[in-house]
């Protein structure tokens, strides 16, 4: 088997930069009083909502730098921008443009190790479900020759695609569209990748 490939060099700079965030969220859950719970041992999430008011889905993932995220339950963009986030950035081309070449990145070396630890064998058809600008489906599809790939995301996004001078292969094509409409039907398998941690759990049960 070959050696994965080495960890991503942008590491250290992507701590530094998510530090503030968690920081945040250390802060938040401080303020509400939370850490003084836990001297009296471990609690689950739904136990530290219902001891102090938070909403259960953000105790189980307090991800997020807000204070009226732990009450809630939404995601902490919502107040900030007023919008959800993709709707935030369909509205805003470059700050999409950026977020896409943020994604390809953060995941630094992480499409090549997944598409050389992955066995596709007995699939012709993959589709990459909110596929971003498809470095991951391009990277599967390097790896096995015998498959072809469909990206499938929002259409702005499914553009810069498009004009990626790495393109995505000749075993590919795009569609555009929004997950929870609906997905390119017939293929064999449907790959998501970084994309349910952005939904409820309804939200990721109609995407599943
Ligand atoms: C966090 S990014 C992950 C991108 C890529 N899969 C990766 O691993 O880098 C989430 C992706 O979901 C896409 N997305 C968000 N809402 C969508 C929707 N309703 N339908 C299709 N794609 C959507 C976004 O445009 C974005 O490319």
């Amino acid at each position: 088997m070959a050696t994965p490939p080495a960890g991503p060099v942008q590491a250290p700079a992507l701590q530094l930069a998510m530090s503030g965030l968690l920081a945040r969220a250390l802060f938040s859950v401080t303020e509400r009083g939370i850490l003084d719970l836990l001297p009296e041992g471990p609690l689950g999430s739904a136990e530290i909502a219902g001891k102090t008011g938070a909403h259960p889905a953000a105790m189980h993932q307090v991800a997020d730098p807000f204070p009226e995220t732990l009450d809630t339950g939404w995601s902490g963009v919502e107040p900030a921008f007023g919008e959800p986030w993709f709707e935030h950035l369909h509205a805003r081309s470059e700050q999409a443009a950026s977020f896409n070449r943020m994604m390809v990145g953060i995941h630094g070396t992480e499409p090549a190790a997944v598409a050389q630890a992955s066995d596709f064998t007995g699939i012709g058809h993959l589709v990459g479900v909110g596929g971003g600008i498809g470095t991951l489906l391009r990277a599967v599809l390097e790896a096995n020759p015998g498959l072809r790939g469909t990206l499938f995301d929002l259409p702005g996004v499914v553009d810069q695609a498009r004009e990626n001078p790495a393109g995505l292969g000749e075993r590919s094509a795009v569609a555009t569209g929004g997950f929870f409409d609906g997905v390119p039907a017939g293929a064999d398998a449907y790959l998501l990748s970084h994309v349910v941690h952005d939904w409820d759990e309804a939200e990721c049960r109609t995407i599943l």
